[in-house]
């Protein structure tokens, strides 16, 4: 890595939500290594932890804050201890979610709607709204919320989720266009399937999905959290300037088939 990509954030402050493992652990160690300092929030204090280490061995200053982010009183307190700490959010990650049951919609249940929505929809809607309310009193900040190719195409399997993911998108657009001219810029990042515990527990269920999976990707395999976590730090960089109410398909071609 050239000196310049290291310090792409140098001195910025990143909130990055499902911090604990996956997509959320890689892009926290990808904005340390590029000189930010870190806010994580997850429910899973050990792994973020973990996660916490990692980062401060390259560098970072880091404040670990356990949350139930599907509790929008929990999501006010993360921006508000973030705040507190560090006097600004240059940079909102909302990546924390769920992949729910998988089961066609005639079979699915509505727990698993509600508690899908909850994470993956409500939580962005409310990290948003705190986040951007913060961002507004600074005149400027970037925000990436997670998607998925689940939320530019249907999906057979896992109604809630695909819901969810289009929603984010229409949520992520709203905003962009909302507070473009107060210089808040809002994207997602739309994943092909990633080798992270959240597809290891679906491959764990289902082994023959596999290679069904692999076959949806013209690039011929799934894809790293690192590499979801360089487009992440692409569109909260200044390189990024022009870029708004996009979503960012990293997914081995798996949308354009
Ligand atoms: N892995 C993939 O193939 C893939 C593809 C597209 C999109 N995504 C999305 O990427 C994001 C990250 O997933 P991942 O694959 O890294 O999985 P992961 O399971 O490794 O990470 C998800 C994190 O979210 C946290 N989390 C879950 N519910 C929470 C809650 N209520 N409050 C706080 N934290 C909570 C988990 O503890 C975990 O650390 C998710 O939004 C997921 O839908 C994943």
């Amino acid at each position: 890595m050239t000196q310049s990509a290291q310090s792409t954030h140098a001195g910025r402050i990143a909130l990055i939500t499902g911090a604990a493992t996956g997509i959320g652990r890689a892009t926290a160690i990808a904005f340390a290594n590029a000189g930010a300092n870190l806010a994580l929030a997850d429910i899973d204090s050990a792994q973020m932890d973990q996660t916490r280490r990692l980062a401060e061995q390259a560098g970072a200053k880091v404040l670990c804050l356990s949350a139930d982010l599907s509790s929008t009183a929990q999501v006010e307190r993360m921006v508000a201890q973030t705040v507190s700490r560090f006097g600004r959010i240059d940079c909102a990650f909302n990546n924390a979610g769920i992949s729910g049951e998988i089961a066609p919609l005639a079979d699915s249940s509505e727990d698993n709607w509600d508690t899908v929505i909850g994470i993956n929809l409500k939580s962005v809607w409310a990290c948003m709204k705190y986040e951007i309310r913060q961002m507004l009193t600074q005149g400027a900040g970037a925000i990436v919320n997670t998607a998925s190719v689940l939320g530019l195409v249907g999906g057979a399997r896992a109604p809630a989720y695909v819901a969810s993911k289009h929603g984010v998108m229409g949520l992520t657009k709203s905003a962009a266009i909302a507070y473009a001219a107060q210089g808040i810029r809002v994207n997602a990042v739309c994943p092909g399937y990633i080798e992270t515990p959240l597809i290891d527990k679906v491959m764990q269920q289902h082994p023959e999905y596999r290679d069904q999976i692999i076959a949806q990707h013209p690039i011929g395999r799934m894809g790293s959290p690192e590499e979801i976590a360089q487009a992440v730090l692409w569109l909260c960089s200044d390189g990024a300037s022009f870029v708004t109410g996009h979503g960012l398909a990293a997914d081995g071609g798996f949308v354009a088939r």
